[in-house]
């Protein structure tokens, strides 16, 4: 049994955990209102709200329904349109916003928009990522047209959705929480009731530190499903499932002191709002904000993007440039790293993110081994960090080729700028995520010049192996490493330093 609430009704269903929240809504409890377009996380049609309960709070995240598993709402408040739809047939704020600014026509769009800004608007300030100033008008009028940037309109043209959203940023109504949010109408009242009722209502999360879990090894392994169900969605509904995108055990991101450390189902969007990552990150936000969408990047996790083994997965290789580790765990999926079963088998083992890699989608690793951990080692002072990444369009597209870079750098007696060590990687020029030895050896104890580059980049060329296809040829894929390598150096030393 998978029990939630659905709007204002607490449900208990034995449909099957794989099947999608939007067939359930539409199908099962004919809640017309939320939209089938894509089917592929794109179009934003069928965006819902998911609430969690955090510390007595509820907090709402937009999710694109086509993607989530049923198994992924046990425990939380799931809401579609008519979760909102005020009771006396008027109009929320948002949807009045709409209206005035001319933001709809035909209208197959408007609810994936609608339920993006009202998420926008349940937001609390303290919410919006580091790098959004909460007091700058501006800054909120950014977040408000950004939490739409998971919508695809057909007809009516941005820019009259564009003023709604800049509406919303102003107050009243934005962003300011629940209790704001219920006065100012953006949602009933009943709003007000559900972190008491998700209090008793039982997650149905695996305990991966539990023992005998045995007979789910035959399960799909799901995260957010923002792969698994746009590669096989006809076959999910059917499989079985072992949920762990809301696995407490695969949580968090803390600073553990020599290390970083991170839950494997930790998603772009808790990456975005960590104190943690972005004491350590300057330019986090605009380095993650060119990940996907506000609602992909609620549901993508960071296990989810290093086993989907894409070459141009964005997780993959920001983490490959911080030469980060993983915890596997088999099952039993006893806790602790490295224990070992009453035979001596290693039930937990760590290893370097950059050797699970083998060949094209292949992976050094059991079908049954789950990711638990990421950790890299926490960058002192001197360490800087770069991400560029260079698609077709700039949002809601996947890379045609991405590149991180970090190192040490190393002031020197002589007035001149070094490079101690660096850690380079290099996505969409290989058949995998690529880690680019060679030239992150030949970088070490190298002086900060344009001969520098040069010389690094004739090595990485010899590293790499693009082919031509829909996203350029190998030449311009070469071409734009070249050029996004040297920007590395431009971001990291200013356009006077090489
Ligand atoms: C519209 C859209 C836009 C996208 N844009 C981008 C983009 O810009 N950049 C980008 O990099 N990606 C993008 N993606 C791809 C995707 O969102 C990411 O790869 C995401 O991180 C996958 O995470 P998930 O939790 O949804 O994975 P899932 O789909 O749940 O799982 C993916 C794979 O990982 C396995 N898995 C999940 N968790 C674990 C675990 N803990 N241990 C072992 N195996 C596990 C699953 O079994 C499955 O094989 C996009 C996807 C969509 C639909
Ligand atoms: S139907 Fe298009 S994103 Fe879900
Ligand atoms: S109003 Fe028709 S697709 Fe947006």
């Amino acid at each position: 049994m998978i029990s939630f609430i659905l709007n204002n009704d607490d449900i208990s269903t034995d449909q099957p955990p794989g099947s999608t929240v939007l067939d359930f809504v539409r199908y099962h409890k004919d809640l017309k209102g939320t939209k089938i377009g894509c089917r592929e996380g794109d179009c934003g049609a069928c965006t819902i709200l998911v609430g969690e309960l955090i510390d007595d709070k509820v907090r709402y995240r937009s999710m694109t329904s086509c993607l989530m598993p049923l198994a992924n709402a046990a425990g939380k408040h799931i809401v579609t349109i008519e979760g909102i739809n005020p009771a006396d047939g008027s109009l929320t704020p948002v949807q009045q916003a709409m209206v005035d600014e001319s933001g709809t026509q035909c209208g197959f769009c408007t609810v994936g928009f609608v339920m993006s800004l009202t998420g926008f608007c349940l937001g609390t300030p303290t919410s919006l990522p580091s790098g959004a100033n909460d007091q700058d008008p501006l800054s909120r009028r950014n977040e408000a047209i950004s939490s739409i940037d998971g919508n695809i309109c057909r007809c009516t043209g941005y820019k009259s959705i564009e003023r709604a959203a800049a509406r919303l940023s102003e107050p009243p109504a934005s962003a300011g929480g629940t209790n704001t949010a219920i006065k100012q109408r953006v949602v009933p009242k009943y709003f007000e009731t559900i972190a008491e009722r998700l209090s008793r209502v039982l997650p149905v999360t695996l305990n991966v530190n539990a023992v005998n879990c045995r007979p789910l090894t035959q399960a799909v392994l799901t995260g957010g499903g923002t792969d698994l169900y746009v590669q096989r969605h006809d076959s999910m509904a059917e499989s079985a499932t072992m949920p762990l995108f809301y696995n407490e055990n695969l949580r968090g991101i803390t600073d553990a002191g020599e290390y970083i450390e991170i839950g494997a189902s930790a998603t772009v969007t808790d990456l975005l709002e960590s104190p943690v990552m972005n004491g350590i990150f300057p330019d986090l936000y605009k380095h993650l904000k060119l990940v996907s969408s506000t609602p992909i990047r609620n549901m993508a996790t960071l296990a989810g993007n290093f086993i989907n083994a894409s070459p141009i997965g964005d997780m993959t290789i920001w983490f490959l440039a911080l030469d980060a580790e993983i915890t596997l765990s088999s099952p039993p999926y006893e806790g602790g790293e490295a224990a070992a079963s009453a035979d001596g088998v290693v039930l937990s083992r760590n290893t370097k993110l950059q050797d699970l890699y083998q060949g094209y989608k292949q992976l050094a690793k059991q079908p049954d081994e789950i990711i638990r951990k990421i950790r890299f080692k926490k960058p002192t002072p001197n360490v800087r960090f770069n991400f560029e990444k260079v698609c077709k369009r700039t949002y809601l597209d996947i890379a045609t080729v991405n590149t991180a870079m970090s190192m040490i750098v190393e002031h020197r007696a002589s007035g001149t700028l070094a490079v101690q060590s660096a850690h380079i990687s290099a996505g969409g020029v290989a058949p995998v995520p690529l880690y680019l030895k060679e030239t992150s050896a030949f970088l070490n104890d190298k002086e900060v010049s344009e001969e520098t580059i040069i010389a690094a980049n004739e090595i990485m060329q010899s590293e790499i192996s693009p082919i031509s296809d829909v996203r350029g040829t190998e030449q311009y894929k070469r071409l734009l490493l070249r050029q996004l390598f040297t920007a590395h150096f431009y971001e990291i030393f200013g356009q006077n330093a090489v």
